[in-house]
């Protein structure tokens, strides 16, 4: 069974690498196409070997094509042919609490692995919500789910 990890800290306590990349969420926000909600959501995947993808939702006239900015940061790191994630930052502006992915960011991101640390920040850089994929989608449906 896995742990529940879930801690709110402040965001000049965390490692400069983990500022940084909440940093590049709150940049990446700003870059949002959000013509229809007006909400803004900023993304940033490190991976394995330190490359950093940002990603900002991109919405449509035809609402249901919209995506999200974890799935847009997730698309750009596959493309350039990463596949392991370390660390994902991720800030909106959520008044009360945290912003948290959807449903389908958190399958897609759980496709390259649960073992992902995640950061709910806010874009003023005050709190963030330090948590990761096991907590936040336990019991997954993941590749090896399905019997060979
Ligand atoms: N949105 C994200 O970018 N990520 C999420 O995890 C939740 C929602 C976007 C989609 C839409 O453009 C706007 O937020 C309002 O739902």
């Amino acid at each position: 069974m896995s742990t529940r990890n879930q801690e709110i800290v402040k965001f000049s306590d965390l490692d400069s690498d983990i500022q940084e990349l909440i940093r590049t969420a709150v940049a990446y926000r700003q870059k949002a196409h959000c013509p229809y909600s007006n909400f803004q959501v900023g993304a940033a995947l490190k991976c394995d070997d330190d490359s950093v993808f940002g990603g900002c939702n991109v919405e449509n006239v035809a609402y249901g094509c919209t995506i999200c900015a974890e799935r847009t940061a997730v698309v750009k790191a596959v493309s350039e042919g990463k596949k392991v994630f370390k660390h994902f930052a991720i800030t909106g502006d959520v008044t009360d609490g945290f912003i948290s992915p959807c449903g389908s960011c958190r399958q897609v991101i759980v496709e390259f692995g649960t073992d992902v640390k995640v950061y709910l920040a806010k874009p003023d850089f005050s709190d963030v919500l330090v948590t990761d994929m096991d907590t936040i989608l336990p019991l997954p449906f993941v590749p090896t789910s399905i019997p060979e």
